[in-house]
């Protein structure tokens, strides 16, 4: 669609809804006004009275107050534009006031150099063809404008991520890593899940060779953490980990995870509920309430599974909570004393607990995704929603 046609549409009319969408259309029509005034200052003019009637025209079509292109934005874009818009729009639509200014007759005279205009030269007449030919060989003409990129935008699950890590860092965790090719040994012995012991099915585990895996959980940096650090550790380790899952609308063979973990004297699970307590409510809103099933995990005794009041119903039962008036979040319980071994900590002086879940199903419940695909398939209609 050219810029007439849409400067004569709403918005709306336009599929324009959010900052960063009102924030490409306005560098379009920014590039199409520069590019027009290039243009214009390479043309070759026959004479002055030509060259004159040229600039005003130019200037007309984009600054007449009756059917320019800015008096048609004003109408149809910024008036027209829903409230939440309207600040973007009306300090876009100033900045393109500024750099219309260009545009005005006395401006346009000033810039364009005379010779090429009023010249019949050669080079003149190549600038329209915004090329230059020179021996046989084509220079492009550096002052056109160049191609613009729109601007992207965070991925949705890495906004979740960010999110979740600020909540965390303002409670004085600090964020650990650890690798993605992980040994046996932090995936499973040190978490205390024997080889031979059921447990370990529970992770469809991708082996690169016996002893190496691509890890299942974040959980090994909990052991890495522990070795490196020690006690006292309060931290939180996000991270991408894989299994061996068909993908489906929930299941990718590659998502994301955040541990969190927390070890010091006296640590009791009144700990671990008030500090996920927190968490959820910060996240999801002041109102949702929490909850803890009894659960197992072989790294933590006792485990539980914790679920949040639906922050959609408020428990009533809706499409969401799948009318449980519930959602369930995260595994979590108190670290294993075997665990805390298996760091260097001694478990008769230090306690803790430790939680993990998924950061994809975080930003699916969050943002209502049905399919933890769409977050993968780089779809740009889809992405562009966040
Ligand atoms: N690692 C567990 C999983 O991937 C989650 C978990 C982490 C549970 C920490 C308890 C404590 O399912």
């Amino acid at each position: 669609m050219s810029i007439e046609e849409k400067v004569r549409k709403t918005l709306e009319e336009l599929d324009v809804n959010n900052a960063q969408g009102v924030e490409t259309l306005f560098a379009e029509v920014r590039a199409a006004m520069e590019t027009e005034r290039q243009a214009l200052a390479s043309r070759d003019a026959p004479s002055e009275a030509a060259r004159d009637r040229e600039c005003k025209n130019l200037r007309d079509r984009w600054l007449a107050r009756k059917n320019g292109l800015l008096s048609f934005i004003d109408e149809n874009w910024l008036k027209k534009a829903v409230k939440e818009l309207k600040p973007t729009v009306g300090r876009q639509f100033n900045e393109l006031r500024k750099s219309a200014v260009k545009l005005e007759f006395d401006q346009l005279i000033k810039d364009i150099p005379k010779a090429i205009n009023l010249s019949g030269s050669a080079i003149a007449t190549a600038s329209v063809r915004a090329d230059l030919t020179v021996g046989g060989v084509t220079l492009r003409d550096l002052t056109l404008p160049g191609y613009r990129r729109p601007l992207g935008s965070l991925h949705p699950v890495t906004r979740v991520m960010r999110e979740i890590e600020e909540i965390f860092l303002n409670l004085g965790f600090t964020i650990e890593t650890g690798p993605e090719v992980e040994t046996v040994y932090y995936n499973f012995d040190a978490l205390n899940i024997p080889e031979s012991h059921p447990a370990r099915d529970d992770w469809d585990t991708l082996y690169i060779d016996s002893k190496t895996v691509l890890r299942t959980h974040t959980s090994p940096v909990q052991i890495r953490a522990l070795e490196r650090r020690g006690a006292p550790l309060y931290i939180i380790a996000p991270g991408k980990v894989y299994r061996h899952d068909n993908p489906d609308a929930s299941h990718a063979t590659m998502f994301h995870q955040i541990e969190g973990l927390a070890v010091d004297r006296d640590i009791t699970f009144a700990d671990l509920k008030g500090t996920l307590d927190f968490f959820v409510k910060k996240f999801f809103g002041e109102k949702v309430r929490t909850s803890f099933q009894p659960s197992f995990f072989p790294f933590t005794e006792p485990s539980a599974d914790m679920a949040v009041s639906c922050w959609v119903c408020g428990g009533d039962g809706c499409r969401v909570c799948k009318q449980s008036g519930w959602v369930e979040i995260m595994g979590c319980g108190m670290v294993h004393p075997q665990v805390l071994k298996n760091g260097g900590v001694d478990p008769n002086k230090y306690s803790g607990w430790a939680f993990g879940f998924g950061a994809d199903r975080m930003a699916m419940i969050k943002y209502g995704v049905t399919d933890i695909q769409l977050f993968y398939q780089s779809d740009v209609r889809f992405l562009e929603q966040f």
